[in-house]
This record gives C-alpha cells, sequence and structure tokens, in this order.
C-alpha cells in the first residue's frame, strides 16, 4: 500500500467560514482511489486561526500562545474535514506519533498542527516521513513555487521543477522582513530533503491535481526534489 501526504493549505478550507463544498468534493475525489493508497491529510488554519491571531495579536499576546490558539484552529478544520470521510478519525491526534498508529487502522488520517513553532507544512513532512510517504502534495493557495512570492510581484515566473536545494535558497533568500509568507517553511523542506519525499506545490482547489500527481506523478504545479 502506498502512503500519500497531503498538506492541505487552511486558504482552500477556511476563507469567509468553512468552505464545505470544496471538502465534500475532496472527500469524494481521494475516496475514489482504491484501498491500494492510505492518505494522511494535515490541515491549515485559514481565516479561523487568522482571525483571532490578527485581533490577539494587537493585545501583546506572545507568539507561543497565538501559535497554539492556531494549532487548535486547525484541529476544529480537521474535524470538520474528517465528517467528509466514512474511513478516518474522527478524534485529531495531537502528535504525528500518534497518527502514525491511526494511520495503521484508517485509510484516511486527518490530523491539524503538533505544537508552536511549527507550520502544518512542516507536520505534513514529519508525517510522510514516519509513513514512508514518498510525496507529500503541498496543496495551497498558489499553484506552484515562483521566482517571487506571484500576489506581490508582477512578472514573477512558475518554476515547474527544483531540487531541494534551490528550494531551500529560494525559501532562505526570501524569509527576510515580517510575515511567513513563502511557498514552504525551511523545516519542511529540509525534513524532505533528508527523507527525500517529493514535495509537489500545487493549487489544492484544482481537484483534477490529486488524481494526476498520485497516478501519472506530474502536475501542472511545482516539483521538488
Ligand atoms: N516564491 C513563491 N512562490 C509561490 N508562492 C509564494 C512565493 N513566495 C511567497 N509565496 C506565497 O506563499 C503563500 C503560500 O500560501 P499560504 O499562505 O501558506 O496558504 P495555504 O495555507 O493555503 O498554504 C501564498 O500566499 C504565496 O503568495
Ligand atoms: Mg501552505
Amino acid at each position: 500500500m502506498e502512503s500519500i501526504v497531503i498538506s492541505l493549505g487552511g486558504s482552500i478550507i477556511s476563507t469567509d467560514g468553512l468552505n464545505l463544498n470544496f471538502m465534500e468534493n475532496f472527500a469524494r475525489e481521494l475516496q475514489g482511489f482504491g484501498g491500494d493508497y492510505r492518505f494522511g491529510i494535515v490541515v491549515g488554519g485559514g481565516s479561523l486561526a487568522r482571525s483571532y491571531i490578527n485581533d490577539l495579536r494587537k493585545y501583546g499576546v506572545n507568539d507561543n500562545i497565538l501559535d497554539e490558539i492556531g494549532i487548535n484552529a486547525t484541529r476544529m478544520n480537521a474535524l470538520a474535514l474528517s465528517s467528509f470521510f466514512a474511513d478516518s478519525n474522527s478524534k485529531i491526534p495531537v502528535t504525528v506519533n500518534d497518527a502514525a498508529e491511526l494511520a495503521r487502522i484508517y485509510r484516511f488520517t486527518i490530523m491539524g498542527g503538533t505544537e508552536p513553532g511549527h507550520t502544518t507544512d512542516t507536520v505534513s513532512t514529519l508525517l510522510a516521513e514516519r509513513i514512508n510517504a514518498r510525496i507529500m502534495i503541498n496543496a495551497t493557495s498558489v499553484d506552484g513555487v515562483y521566482t517571487d512570492d506571484p500576489k506581490k510581484v508582477k512578472g514573477a515566473r512558475k518554476i515547474p521543477s527544483l531540487t531541494y536545494d534551490e528550494a531551500i535558497n529560494l525559501a532562505l533568500s526570501k524569509s527576510v522582513g515580517a510575515g511567513p509568507n513563502v511557498f514552504m517553511d525551511l523545516t519542511a523542506l529540509n525534513i524532505a530533503k533528508r527523507s527525500r519525499i517529493r514535495l509537489y506545490v500545487t493549487k489544492g482547489t484544482d481537484l483534477s491535481e490529486y488524481r494526476r500527481i498520485i497516478t501519472t506523478g506530474s502536475t501542472s504545479g511545482s516539483i521538488i526534489g
């Protein structure tokens, strides 16, 4: 059986409220895969997390607590998503260790974040490493890795394929200044590199991408590794 991990960006499922329509279609698409595959899905916090964090930050709440709040948001999103899957956990694991045990039981193991300082992309690569997934799909708000942030820089170009070191250097060069807005954080990239987990960065709302990546190994987004 092949293991696939998906980092489902918060922006995909939580925009103005929960994207229930997407969740339903996403679950239908993945459940269409036979028993040859099992999935680990790590869900981000999206607007639910952001609304709490942005408001509380104004009151000087420290980053550790803001992260805890964000993590709780990811777990709420994860629990909501799990409702759409027939063969998934209905209790959200709080560690990769526990998620790995659930992955022995369920075809779909769904979780959110784990601890402050770790993004859900990092949790995804750790889960991929743990359950021997060879690929991790970063289903995000942009359709690939660009030479610059495509939401800010006009003329940024998509990079179809990068080595781990190229991705790490790109993330490093963009990590200056405020805001964590890189396509994927360095910890996640380094975990993927050490265990040679191939990363796919693609637009998460494009449902056809999941089947394309899983069955053909190609993507309209970017491949790292
Ligand atoms: N070089 C880059 N290539 C692609 N996206 C980038 C790059 N640099 C910054 N970004 C930004 O990274 C973000 C990745 O999405 P993110 O905010 O993590 O949402 P999600 O929770 O859906 O993953 C996008 O907002 C995108 O604009
Ligand atoms: Mg992301």
